[in-house]
């Protein structure tokens, strides 16, 4: 079995994990004093979001060049001195990969717009005038008029993220250039950024077609071939249809891949991510199903509630007041027993929450430009600040929470974002001097899918299934079976009707609850989980 199968991926985003210079940002020398208590978690590969050189329009996400680190966050001595520490620990390193477009700052760009003449131009996407209405991901048309060549060139996402074309050989060629060169650099693989959209057509707003999978074979066969990598592509429009034609091995695509429906299930559908509705449990469920039956030896899934563009998991759908600590492992647990490589993101293994920051406090620009938007199309001040504490990535994005010490513990200057004002409460020292803690939770999980084959390779039935107190399943492989039960409410819940659930007998593996004995079996307590082996 590939080794990414049975691995977990915890994700690090550098600006908000750990400061060693004290300039308020984040960085790789943070990330360097931190690597044991990555171990001490258990997580086997680290993925790093970008740490390129990049004007930071989108932290990030907008690369000035590929070959460069950003001062911001160390040098490349330093990124070589973490794969190293890394490594020593039988642990592995994965990078992001951003070519669905550059910054406007990178070289191409800077060439391209300057002169339709240069071989670069044809680098990125351009027309005479705007030949659609489509929108960007960051508010304003796709389409952004460029005064030297006077012309328009297409942007997905902020107009100094200008989209890369891929119909052009010579992009392409580039792009797997640098590829091979970091992992010639040792890395293990990649994280795809809005990797479907490489084959969008941009002049019939058509955002995924046939060759988003061209294109994806013949990177595999310029740049993985041969090599034992992983690649995780982050596929927002993939379905449950087109999950396995990435993922699955034969097709040499992608590893796996990150498909997003479970988490569009609290907006209203076709008005994106700001108009807010409440998420059922049923729909939930019915979408956990649909995928891990879709994948099941066809593909491979990527399990995740959380990254730097979500906001915290036990905010958006457990309960971070009361049973802060009972809903995040219970949520953990749910996630964890699936088929799939879990993905645990920086400060989910200590159930850090969401914020409520004053406006002027948000950073991120698609937070910025959505305020602009909406106010021009009559949103409500208040709806738009509702829309903001439930969805902002700034929410995800707050600095981790060491310790009680000023900023956290985690810079000694100003924090780029604010910290999260329950740190007191909710931070990494407190959490590790606790037996229960939602970190000894996540850990027990990786140790329990380390020796549970059937968490990796078994079937996935729902229980209880009508039940929307209740999240159950069943994984089963020959005779073993492996038992999951989640209340989803802060009330009891007896499970006593559910027919499916008559196997009781089995071993409690894991519960967030102490087990009460001589009660009822079926009686679960508010956001109670346990898991349960049989025929092992
Ligand atoms: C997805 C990334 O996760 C997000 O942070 C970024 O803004 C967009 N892609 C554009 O690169």
């Amino acid at each position: 079995m590939e080794w990414w199968k049975k691995s977990i991926v915890y994700q690090i985003y550098p600006m908000s994990f750990k400061d060693s210079d004290g300039d308020g940002t984040g960085d790789i020398g943070g990330i360097i004093e931190k690597v044991d208590y990555l171990k001490e978690l258990g997580v086997d590969v680290i993925w790093l979001t970008p740490v390129y050189e990049s004007p930071m329009d989108d932290n990030g996400y907008d690369i000035s060049n590929y070959y460069r680190i950003n001062p911001l966050f160390g040098t490349m001595e330093q990124l070589e001195e973490l794969l190293e520490k890394l490594h020593d620990r039988r642990m592995k390193l994965i990078m992001d990969l951003v070519v669905n477009h550059t910054s406007d700052e990178h070289e191409w760009f800077k060439a391209a717009r300057a002169d339709k003449n240069s071989k670069y131009h044809d680098y990125y996407i351009w027309k005479d005038s705007p030949v659609t209405d489509q929108q960007s991901f960051f508010s304003g048309s796709v389409w952004e008029y460029n005064e030297e060549t006077n012309e328009y060139y297409y942007h997905l996402f902020s107009k100094r993220q200008p989209d890369l074309n891929w119909s052009n050989r010579e992009v392409r060629e580039e792009v797997y250039k640098l590829i091979n060169w970091w992992l010639d650099k040792g890395i293990d693989g990649f994280r795809m950024d809005v990797i479907d959209l490489i084959g969008k057509i941009p002049e019939e707003s058509v955002m995924v077609s046939e060759k988003s999978h061209t294109y994806l074979q013949e990177m595999y066969r310029n740049c993985f071939a041969g090599r034992d990598v992983f690649t995780v592509g982050e596929t927002p429009f993939s379905t449950p249809e087109t999950a396995p034609l990435y993922s699955a091995k034969e097709r040499r695509e992608l590893s796996m891949v990150f498909g997003f429906e479970h988490l569009g299930l609290d907006e209203i559908r076709g008005n994106g991510k700001w108009d807010l509705k409440k998420m059922e449990v049923n729909e939930l469920k019915r979408v956990f199903e649909t995928w891990q039956k879709a994948l099941h030896e066809k593909g491979w899934n990527s399990l995740f509630w959380s990254n730097h563009d979500q906001p915290r998991i036990v905010s958006r759908i457990g309960n971070d007041t009361v049973y802060r600590k009972e809903s995040a492992k219970m949520l953990a647990m749910i996630l964890h027993g699936m088929q799939g490589t879990p993905y645990i993101y920086q400060g989910e293994e200590i159930g850090m929450t969401n914020v409520r920051f004053p406006l002027e406090d948000y950073r991120d620009i698609e937070t910025i430009n959505m305020v602009k938007e909406k106010q021009e199309a009559g949103w409500s001040m208040e709806k738009i600040m509702e829309g903001i504490y439930a969805k902002a990535r700034d929410n995800a994005r707050t600095p981790i929470q060491w310790d009680d010490s000023e900023h956290a513990g985690f810079t000694d200057g100003t924090p780029w974002l604010k910290v999260n004002p329950n740190y007191k409460e909710i931070n990494v020292k407190r959490t590790l001097q606790e037996t229960d803690s939602i970190f000894a939770f996540y850990q027990k999980l990786i140790q329990i899918r380390k020796e549970y084959d059937v968490i990796t390779t078994g079937d996935f039935e729902l229980l209880c299934g009508e039940d929307e107190r209740i999240f159950a399943y069943v994984r089963r492989s020959g005779n073993e079976k492996l038992y999951v039960i989640a209340n989803f409410t802060d009330k009891m819940v007896d499970c006593g009707n559910c027919s499916s659930l008559s196997f009781m007998e089995g071993e409690c593996l894991l519960g967030n609850y102490e087990p009460e004995k001589g009660k009822d079996n079926l009686l679960l307590r508010p956001y109670e989980c346990r898991m349960y082996a049989v025929g092992f």
